[in-house]
């Protein structure tokens, strides 16, 4: 009924990233204000709620923190059922929200800011994580070549954007790890690569900030990169799993090549592609839908739950 989002990028702007303990203090500051606002948008009051479910991993520590104790504190003075959604689970659950098609099952792939993970997805409550990254998230290596590049956090609309203008064959940069006996990840070498073409080797002629007139071609060059990888190992995933459903969340989903080279592979290769819109791929609060799924199983959580900051483990059942 409605979905509101507090945006904290300005806050975290000057930094180049996410600096956890400002993130937590903008949760507390930010969070009876954005309830207050989700009530009277959905025109309703908290007495009407039937219901609460909040993030409790994986995440930040004190943003999580501050979602969860806030969500235990209504769930037990409205005394309605407490309901814990895992972020990455929601993000795939995202993709197949306002569309006819079932997204399970299918592979997962969730690539934002903190993850660039891939799943066997069986059903909304029974998804195993197949491969991850080993360094960066993709997302992570968009806001870090950003920094490289002079452009504003987020990284990802930036590079896009500067990318419109620049050649993605201009600059001869790795593929880390496209390989097809490794299913997993790797970009902090290629934002190194990018560093080395920006600024020079280290030592005393390594420039201090990156020339502008190279900024479109590197960032194409780096969006180019990127993409190939992810959408290489996509094809690899549905191989491995012998799965033709691919649902795809998180942040970088947004970026416009990927959709468009994701898109030409699926139709290359007869397979269901569902990526979530694009007010649903970034994170928000409607993803947190996927509890209607728990609440159909009677999944409701003890008021003693606590969050799991951490990522689960590659082959676990998470529910
Ligand atoms: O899922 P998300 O909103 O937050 C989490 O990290 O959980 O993803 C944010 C990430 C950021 O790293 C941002 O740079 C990236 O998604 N991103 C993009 C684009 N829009 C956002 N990356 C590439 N292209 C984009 N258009
Ligand atoms: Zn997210």
């Amino acid at each position: 009924m409605s979905n509101v989002v507090a945006s904290q990028f300005e806050l975290h702007q000057e930094f180049g990233g996410v600096v956890p303990e400002i993130a937590s203090r903008a949760h507390v500051r930010r969070i009876l204000p954005v309830l207050d606002e989700a009530l009277s948008r959905a025109d309703c009051r908290l007495g009407d709620l039937s219901a609460i479910a909040v993030t409790s991993e994986p995440g930040l520590v004190g943003s999580l923190l501050v979602g969860f104790t806030a969500a235990k504190t209504l769930a037990m003075s409205l005394n309605v059922p407490l309901f814990t959604v895992n972020h990455i689970d929601a993000h795939i659950y995202a993709c197949g929200m306002g569309g006819e098609s079932a997204a399970y099952p299918s592979v997962g792939f969730v690539v934002s800011g903190g993850h660039t993970n891939l799943y066997d997805c069986r059903s909304a409550t029974d998804s195993r994580l197949f491969a991850g990254t080993t360094d960066d998230a993709a997302g992570e290596a968009f806001d870090k070549v950003a920094r490289i590049l002079g452009l504003p956090y987020p990284g990802g609309p930036s590079v896009q954007a500067a990318a419109e203008s620049g050649n993605p064959n201009a600059f001869k940069l790795p593929r880390p790890m496209m390989r097809a006996d490794r299913i997993d990840f790797s970009f902090s070498g290629l934002k190194t690569a990018v560093l080395y073409k920006a600024r020079g080797l280290p030592g005393p002629d390594q420039l201090t900030e990156t020339p502008a007139e190279m900024v479109p071609d590197l960032a194409a060059s780096f969006q180019q990169a990127v993409v190939d990888v992810l959408v290489f190992k996509c094809r690899l995933a549905l191989k491995k799993l012998n799965c033709n459903r691919l649902c795809v969340g998180g942040g970088v989903a947004a970026n416009r090549l990927f959709r468009e080279q994701l898109t030409e592979m699926c139709r290359r290769h007869s397979v269901e592609l569902l990526i979530a819109p694009l007010e649903l791929c970034t994170d928000n609060a409607a993803m947190a839908a996927i509890a209607w799924e728990y609440l159909d199983q009677g999944l409701t959580a003890e008021l003693d739950a606590d969050i799991l900051p951490g990522l689960v483990r590659p082959g676990t059942k998470r529910r």
